[in-house]
């Protein structure tokens, strides 16, 4: 470009600045905190149908015949077969109950209606296996049917000649994928002998999946594109269950590994439905590593709703968590080591982060009931433990997680980072936008690790929710030096059973999609940089709107990483904003602008309607030194540009 003419742009720019607008003046050589390798990351938790119906790809719900002690869920019969529920000859110790399938008439006829429908992804065989055993043997020949979930006609098929024979046996039958078929299904089991038999753990699972192990594959790319640098799981409250019929009904890894017809599955009492610990602790583990990201592992540290293990009695609780880490970890030489290569990992997980509680931390009167009951001593224990066996594990402590916005580390321990839990509003989340500019930097990290709007989200997550998120994030990232992770919560909802609302990513059989704050989530994560750089903004202080109190016109965020530069401008508020950028010293070229805003904040994505906000990525044509942009209301701008130094820069 002619310079004579470029500076003319450029004064121009500055003209118009004049009359008002937001200017930030960016200055990419003058540092702020470098980001943190581990931001961001995810959260999962098995709530919502996450794992059993959602990520894990098994497609036969009940498939041990456990759900439920009286009654046969998601079973039926047809043709005249009956089926009951039996616990006379079980299979092993895992299994209580079994189905029993006799059929007077000529064959037994059964069907499995998977989770709200089986997904048919259009691409994938389907691995039927199941167990099975009879009272005198006999020889049948056995039909599975994939069959459409409203009309029952056959859309996939395939028979085998099996013999079941007095003792519990192994069969396996493919279902080939002939016609590309997609949508949802039921299974049908048909038999041609009107012999009674016994049946377990009937299992579905598409050939293709996530890496090829086991997760479906819609749901884990979405997860990938979020580009997670760690994850934390499987709770939550998941961790510490709640005491009913005699049972604390919490996740017990040790018996979510191995084969599936050992894992006993549990009661997930906080999220009321059954777990089959099918996405168990290995699968976690598994998933992590697909993802590239870090694993974290939260453990129980004897505390759960309505139950407590006596602070005294604690060392089955610390043995199990250091197991894990052997597990995890671990020589394929040790106890636990060697069981993980035994299940098909040889290599170390790599676990680097140990959670010693989930919200275990409250500050209230402590009762003998409270799941608060004495945390800081057993979290002590806890880490004392860790530590001496592997020192190089990150111990993270859990603060105060609810009727505070100050939680503090309120005891003299060590501990390398505070998990901070936030559930607000979109305006709480704004207004804390500065919140970590003041934490004291000679304390531990912090860690947000769930964090979410959960007031005025509208019905699925509103727009309005994801920009509150987005400002929060902005202010974390700015503080990476003291906020070195965080993880969005909850991520998943099957939305036939919404027990926690919102979630950033919704899904049935047959669909997926994110909403608004599934989109901050990843922009956020995928255009990150390295070092915070600082800036100077003018023309933004904001009057509150009645009911968002936001204090900014447009709140920014800028990183970079070599000559990249990331700014990334969040509007909340019901006016456009012009808004010049000054990349000060440097020129700015190839301005890519990926927005996302709606005409309200209220805009949200629906089945009906999955894409209504989503980012649109632009290139802009505008180059130099000033920027000049219009910040829609209601908008998430992240701009990514190349900076060449200019004279006055201190890159040259
Ligand atoms: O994210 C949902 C729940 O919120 C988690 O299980 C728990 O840690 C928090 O109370």
């Amino acid at each position: 470009m002619n310079k004579t003419f470029f500076s003319c742009i450029c004064l121009l720019a500055s003209t118009l600045y004049a009359v008002g607008q937001v200017h930030f003046t960016l200055h990419p050589d003058v540092y702020g905190a470098n980001i943190s390798e581990s931001q961001y990351g995810i959260f999962f938790e098995e709530i919502n149908h996450a794992a059993d119906g959602g990520l894990w790809s098994e497609m036969v719900s009940n498939r041990s015949f456990e759900d439920s002690q009286n009654k046969i869920e998601n079973w039926s019969s047809r043709n005249a077969t009956k089926i009951s529920l039996s616990s006379k000859r079980l299979m092993n110790a895992a299994q209580q109950q079994y189905l029993h399938v006799a059929s007077p008439s000529g064959g037994a006829n059964i069907v499995n209606d998977g989770y709200w429908g089986m997904r048919l992804d259009g691409q994938s065989a389907y691995t039927l296996t199941f167990f099975a055993r009879a009272d005198a043997a006999f020889s049948t020949t056995l039909t599975a049917r994939l069959i459409d979930y409203n009309t029952s006609e056959v859309l996939l098929s395939a028979s085998k000649d099996v013999k079941f024979g007095k003792t519990w046996m192994k069969y396996t039958l493919t279902i080939p994928d002939g016609a590309h078929i997609t949508g949802k299904a039921r299974l049908q089991l048909q038999t041609t002998s009107k012999k009674a038999f016994d049946l377990d753990v009937v299992s579905l699972m598409p050939a293709e999946t996530y890496k090829g192990h086991g997760c479906r594959k819609d749901l884990a790319q979405m997860l990938e594109d979020l580009k997670p640098r760690f994850m934390r799981f499987p709770g939550g409250c998941y961790v510490e269950g709640e005491y009913a019929n005699g049972e604390r009904n919490r996740f017990e890894w040790k018996k979510t590994i191995g084969k599936i017809e050992e894992r006993p599955g549990h009661w997930n009492i906080n999220w009321h439905y059954r777990s089959s610990d099918a996405f168990g602790f290995h699968e976690m583990l598994q998933l992590s590593e697909d993802l590239g990201a870090v694993p974290l592992f939260v453990v129980n540290v004897g505390l759960g709703h309505k139950w407590y293990q006596d602070i005294d009695d604690l060392d089955e609780f610390i043995q199990e968590a250091l197991d894990a880490i052997e597990y995890a970890n671990g020589a394929t030489t040790t106890t636990w080591g060697a069981k993980r290569a035994a299940n098909g990992h040889p290599e170390s997980f790599g676990l680097k982060y140990i959670e010693i509680g989930d919200e275990n931390y409250n500050y209230h009167a402590h009762n003998n009931n409270d799941q608060s009951y004495q945390y800081a001593e057993r979290y002590w224990k806890f880490y004392q433990a860790i530590k001496a066996a592997y020192p190089d594990i990150v111990c993270i402590g859990n603060v105060q997680s609810w009727g505070t916005d100050n939680p503090s580390w309120r005891n003299d321990y060590p501990v390398d980072l505070l998990d901070e839990h936030y559930y607000r509003s979109p305006s709480w989340f704004v207004q804390n936008y500065e919140k970590y500019d003041t934490y004291d930097r000679s304390g531990p990290k912090i860690y947000p690790g769930e964090y979410a709007v959960t007031q005025n989200f509208g019905t699925t997550g509103n727009l309005a929710a994801a920009l509150g998120e987005a400002v929060y994030m902005q202010g974390m990232e700015r503080n990476s030096d003291i906020v070195t992770m965080a993880s969005y919560a909850p991520i998943f909802v099957n939305e036939n059973d919404q027990k926690w609302k919102p979630d950033m990513i919704r899904f049935d059989a047959t669909h997926s999609y994110g909403t608004p704050s599934y989109y901050v989530q990843k922009l956020m994560s995928q255009k990150l940089g390295t070092r915070n750089i600082t800036w100077t903004e003018e023309g933004n202080a904001m009057q509150s709107e009645e009911g968002k109190s936001a204090q900014r016109r447009v709140y920014a965020s800028a990183s970079r990483e070599g000559n990249k530069l990331y700014v990334k401008l969040v509007n909340p508020n019901s006016e456009n904003f012009a808004t010049m950028l000054t990349t000060q010293g440097y020129t700015a070229s190839g301005i890519v602008l990926t927005q996302m805003t709606a005409e309200s904040d209220a805009a949200e994505n629906t089945a009906e309607n999955m894409y209504r906000v989503v980012p649109v990525e632009k290139a802009l044509s505008a180059c130099g030194t000033n920027i000049q942009l219009d910040i829609p209301a209601y908008s998430f701008n992240v701009l990514e540009m190349n900076l060449t130094p200019g004279e006055s820069s201190n890159d040259k």
